[in-house]
């Protein structure tokens, strides 16, 4: 008796809250086995971390709400565009952990809405011209854990939204010039990379907003030319937190924190300061 007593308690408990929540028309096929889903001010969270999933198209989503999409830990190998453009909707989507090697150009190209977007801990190699196209409304980035070599120059010229590129444990050597010139970064995380330096001209000379920027653990070369990102630290630090520089060359000066070291140390004997 007493579970059926519970059971139309909870049934009419449902029944008044349905003039809340919206109806489970909005609510996709997916939520009733392979993910689970919850909603919260007219947006869904899908949940389907650790299912198995293969394939984008196992997923259905809503076709009228805006959705966050989180396919954590699955085995995802190969995104292609049109696998996407049934996520339009999709305010953010969790690639994370999956065995993707390879985004297209362009396969992100129908998610306009989309802010934040993780292939974190996947086994991509490379940042294309347009593997991020269509991405305008993007504000958050997250691609650590990856083996991630080359970034192409144009890689992320079209994320003007974009505030946080999370980037650490790669093996990224340089970045191209100019690459974050139409990118209003806030927070950016390069470490465990093999960056050696960083110019001033194309690249620090666009970050003059950054509130955190981290640069542990990578190949820096304190040699005259790092002068340059030596003096923009000292001007930053009053207003951003950065990441301490710790040189790995010349061999005289492994371990040194660059900070600590004076300018004329670094650019003598052999090279002189050309100011
Ligand atoms: C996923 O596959 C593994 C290994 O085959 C299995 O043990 C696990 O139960 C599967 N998980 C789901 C949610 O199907």
């Amino acid at each position: 008796m007493l579970p059926c007593i519970v059971f139309l308690c909870s049934f009419f408990a449902a029944a008044c809250f349905q003039d809340i929540q919206p109806s489970k028309a909005f609510l996709s096929e997916s939520c009733d086995s392979l993910c689970t889903c919850e909603e919260k001010d007219g947006i869904l969270y899908l949940n389907c971390e650790e299912r198995n999933i293969s394939k984008i198209s196992q997923i259905k989503v809503p076709s009228a709400l805006p959705f966050h999409l989180n396919l954590y830990k699955n085995d995802l190998v190969e995104l292609c565009a049109e696998d996407l453009e049934g996520l339009k909707n999709a305010v953010s989507l969790h690639l994370g952990a999956n065995s993707i090697q390879e985004l297209e150009p362009g396969v992100f190209s129908a998610l306009g809405s989309l802010k934040k977007l993780h292939i974190n801990s996947n086994f991509l190699v490379m940042l294309k011209e347009d593997t991020f196209h269509g991405l305008v409304n993007l504000e958050f980035l997250q691609a650590d854990t990856n083996f991630i070599r080359v970034v192409e120059p144009g890689a992320f010229n079209k994320l003007i939204r974009l505030k946080v590129l999370i980037l650490n444990d790669n093996t990224i050597k340089f970045l191209p010039s100019n690459i974050f010139r139409f990118v209003p970064l806030t927070h950016l995380d390069l470490r465990g990379n093999q960056l050696q330096t960083l110019p001033y001209v194309g690249f620090l000379e666009h970050i003059g907003r950054i509130m955190e920027l981290l640069l542990e653990d990578n190949d820096w070369m304190c040699d005259c030319e790092i002068l340059h990102l030596k003096i923009w630290m000292e001007n930053m630090r009053a207003q951003s937190a950065i990441g301490e520089v710790v040189c790995s060359s010349p061999h005289h000066l492994r371990g040194t924190i660059l900070a600590k070291i004076k300018r004329d140390v670094l650019c003598a004997p052999l090279t002189p300061i050309s100011t």
